[in-house]
């Protein structure tokens, strides 16, 4: 759907003939697709023949999430998996052989600095961290010859990194490396990083995309050659495939995402401005914020600032664990990009197994607080992190840096 808008494209793209009598994508609960005789299936498995071989390698309802995804990400194709961190997995595994190099940005889910930091040395790849990563000179200086892709997360998650993603292309193509981007914090309803000079797109659906929390999934959109590389060659032997009821809600996650992503920019807005005047605050990262570093620079790349943002408590960790144990309306939680607003503490959490070093490269302090926000009534978010201001001490402590032994140690 070449000629169709955003919109259009997130409610009728992918679709093919196969379902001529239904108002929704009908969900293919089955792993297999029997044949109307052995010459088909032969036909089918060697591509001469469309079709399905294998829930584990391709599903009609996961058909119609990928090649939407694909749409919406303007890549020729995509390829569904059972999480972001697969995707993120099956991704380096294809790129990447024994003797290979990744070179990344630091500021990453903790879950993907892990799968680099640990999972590449068993392949026998391994990682080029940039910890400078708004530097375009840092990036080239990590560059080997044994580099095969540059990778980066914009914005980041926890700390709303937003790589200058125009340069970072330019520089990527002038070493001939793909760059890959996770664009799981943006969406495609805020930003096509395709569009920018990126070659790769990885997401995990599990967040905005799929909206409400009910389904894990993530996805690779890109270059035919690479999704059916990674189809033939990395899924059917590795097998974390997306079920086709996880697909049906993502599918249906997409139709309202881009009115949901204008909704949770709004709020967020409000409650970063909200947070930044308040004084038991020391900053916010969120960059639809003028005083914040990226707010120029993500004007001309993204069509709104997302929902996610943290902040950095005027106090201790203590304190940090009272304002989120005394919220009402915020979930307590370890996710984002719901339609429920919820409140992280990464350093303890998802990001604790980074260590303490790592994480202050990071720019993740004990007392840093992630919000994802969501749709409800901004002024009930507000009232509701008012209170829990409230039960903090007005007489804040001096800021705190990690105390060894608190968190769990690193990979
Ligand atoms: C930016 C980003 N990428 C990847 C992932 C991993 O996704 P999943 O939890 O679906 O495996 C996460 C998870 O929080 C994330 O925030």
């Amino acid at each position: 759907m070449p000629n169709r808008g955003f919109n259009t494209k997130a409610i009728h793209a992918g679709k093919s003939d196969f379902q001529p009598d239904s108002m929704t994508v009908p969900i293919y609960q089955s792993v297999a697709y029997p044949y109307l005789d052995a010459q088909e299936a032969a036909a089918i498995f060697t591509g001469e023949k469309p079709g399905f071989t294998y829930g584990r390698w391709d599903n009609p309802t996961v058909q119609v999430f990928e090649n939407r995804m694909a749409a919406l990400e303007n890549t020729e194709g995509a390829i569904a998996a059972a999480s972001g961190m697969s995707a993120i997995f099956l991704l380096t595994h294809h790129l990447l052989s024994a003797g290979d190099e990744v070179v990344s940005s630091n500021r990453v889910y903790g879950g993907t600095f892990g799968l680099f930091n640990v999972g590449l040395p068993k392949m026998g790849a391994k990682v080029n961290w940039v910890t400078s990563p708004e530097s375009i000179d840092a990036w080239a200086a990590a560059i080997t010859p044994k580099t095969k892709f540059l990778f980066v997360e914009s914005p980041s998650n926890p700390s709303l990194f937003i790589a200058d993603i125009r340069a970072l292309s330019a520089l990527a193509k002038s070493k001939n490396l793909p760059l890959v981007v996770d664009n799981t914090i943006a969406t495609p309803a805020l930003q096509q990083p395709i569009l920018l000079g990126a070659d790769i797109i990885v997401h995990s659906t599990t967040k905005y995309i799929c909206g409400n929390a009910t389904s894990l999934g993530g996805i690779i959109c890109g270059s035919k050659a690479l999704v059916e590389g990674i189809r033939q060659n990395g899924i059917r032997y590795l097998g974390p495939a997306m079920a086709p009821f996880n697909a049906w809600l993502s599918i249906n996650g997409l139709e309202t995402l881009s009115l949901r992503m204008e909704r949770h920019c709004q709020n967020a807005m409000a409650i970063a401005t909200y947070l930044e005047a308040h004084p038991k605050v020391n900053f916010v990262n969120y960059p639809g914020l003028e005083s914040n570093p990226y707010h120029k620079m993500i004007m001309p790349q993204m069509k709104g600032c997302g929902s996610l943002m943290s902040f950095e408590l005027n106090g201790t960790y203590e304190q940090a664990t009272r304002f989120i144990d005394a919220l009402m309306i915020l979930t307590h939680a370890t996710h984002l990009g719901t339609c429920k607003s919820i409140v992280t503490h990464p350093a303890s959490t998802t990001h604790s197994a980074m260590g303490e070093v790592e994480m202050r490269k990071a720019g993740i302090t004990p007392s840093m607080i992630r919000l994802s926000i969501g749709i409800e009534d901004e002024k009930d978010l507000i009232g509701d992190m008012a209170q829990a201001f409230d039960k903090i001490d007005s007489e804040v402590k001096v800021k705190e840096d990690f105390i060894s032994g608190k968190f769990p140690q690193a990979y």
